[in-house]
């Protein structure tokens, strides 16, 4: 007996690195205020034809659609975003002027034709932002991924990002689309002659030569934005530039589910063949009205853990994303203290962490341990006096004090090796 074509067993090795990712995850994401959430695995079919669109290839060709014997149609969750505004509306997890950040991981399902890359069961890991339309949230969601994918030091990595626009200037631009495409009608695959009808954005997603041989001279939709949407797409690129974060603008990218108004955004990596999308998402402000709730606009993505595994197996570098130094403090004001000294050993390449609550050194070393860190920094009463730091190597239980100006070359001697 096999697993079922598609899907694949994790084993230990894989899995450890599924977890770290994970574990970090809520940590990571739970200093921007990201909480957990957890949906079933299915749903009622309708939410997922109402909250993807009944055109699109996940809800046409790709849904695990059964019905059970009580005679409900139920479909295995291809992907989370609509789950997730489900359960907001149906808990009122939102209020008006309220701010809610909510996280998940877990597998997903897609009857998709598998191949490297790319399975019938994967596994996502999703953050999605409600209750503002503020194009900081846009960034700020944006630059907490790529924080977050920073430690892996991924090579050939590319944001790629583009505003889909709204109900204010998507019309023109669709109906401009149809007329364009109407030209060309006979060049066209039976599904999309159908979708000029239906849902001509879609159209785009095909995957047929020819049918994407009469995209190519095709205007973008960046001709047709409205002032507002222009306007809120610069904001988000100027955000993302004032951190640092580098994308290209990619007027041609529209995703591949029906929910999104205004940014979209994929993360393209150079090393993984042809299923390169490390992970896709944008605004989406109508989708929670579309399934029943109040109007409340959203922001969120969904990163692929398999395809992430596999980049950082192909970097060759250790299977857990192990911590190299986390710092131990005897008192939060030197936590504050050593801010700046944090932030420059990261600059210069090592994993650091700390605890921000500080508490008991006990619980600063637990989590130290959970966070697999190769040295620990303590910086306890007489360290904060004499400005050194008491450094414990964590599997050989060795420990040795030096000053603390000395720490990042000592650590470029030790983590070498
Ligand atoms: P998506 O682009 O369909 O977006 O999926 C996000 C990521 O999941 C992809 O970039 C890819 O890494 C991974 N993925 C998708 N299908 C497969 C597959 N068959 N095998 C392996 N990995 C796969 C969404 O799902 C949206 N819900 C994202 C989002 C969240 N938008 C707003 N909020």
């Amino acid at each position: 007996m096999k697993t079922p074509k598609g899907t694949r067993d994790l084993l230990p090795e894989e899995t450890r690195l599924f977890q770290a990712i994970e574990q970090r995850a809520i940590d990571f994401f739970g200093r921007y205020g990201f909480q957990e959430i957890r949906t079933p695995l299915f749903e009622e079919t309708s939410l997922f034809i109402r909250g993807i669109g009944d055109e699109t290839d996940i809800v046409t060709k790709e849904m695990y659609r059964f019905q059970t014997k009580g005679g409900d149609d139920l479909t295995l969750r291809p992907e989370m975003t609509a789950s997730v505004c489900r359960a907001v509306v149906q808990h009122h997890l939102v209020g008006k002027d309220e701010l809610l950040r909510l996280l998940y991981m877990g597998p997903m399902f897609r009857y998709e034709r598998p191949q490297a890359g790319r399975y019938r069961q994967f596994h996502q890991l999703g953050a999605e932002v409600f209750g503002s339309a503020d194009p900081l949230i846009d960034a700020e969601t944006i630059q907490a991924l790529i924080a977050f994918l920073e430690p892996y030091q991924l090579p050939n990595l590319t944001l790629h990002l583009n505003s889909v626009g709204d109900e204010t200037d998507r019309p023109q631009y669709l109906a401009y689309l149809r007329e364009a495409l109407t030209a060309v009608r006979d060049q066209l695959c039976a599904d999309c002659q159908r979708r000029l009808e239906t849902n001509v954005l879609r159209l785009l997603d095909c995957k047929n030569p020819t049918c994407r041989q009469q995209l190519v001279a095709l205007k973008p939709i960046s001709d047709f934005w409205s002032a507002e949407n222009r306007q809120h797409f610069e904001a988000v690129c100027n955000y993302l530039a004032q951190v640092g974060i580098r994308f290209e603008i990619n007027p041609f990218l529209v995703r591949g589910l029906d929910y999104y108004t205004k940014t979209a955004f994929e993360l393209l990596s150079g090393d993984l063949g042809a299923q390169s999308a490390v992970m896709g998402g944008g605004r989406y402000d109508k989708l929670l009205e579309q399934i029943g709730g109040s109007p409340t606009p959203a922001f969120g993505w969904a990163l692929g853990i398999d395809r992430l595994v596999t980049l950082i197996r192909n970097q060759g570098t250790s299977p857990e994303p192990a911590t190299d130094l986390f710092f131990v403090f005897g008192e939060r004001a030197w936590l504050d203290e050593s801010f700046a000294l944090i932030c420059q050993l990261r600059a210069q390449g090592f994993s650091v962490l700390y605890d921000p609550r500080v508490g008991s050194f006990k619980s600063q070393m637990k989590r130290a341990n959970k966070h697999q860190a190769r040295l620990t920094a303590i910086i306890g009463e007489s360290e904060y006096q004499s400005k050194t730091v008491t450094l414990k190597d964590m599997a050989k239980s060795e420990q040795q004090t030096l000053a603390l100006d000395q720490l990042a070359s000592y650590l470029k001697e030790v983590l070498a090796c």
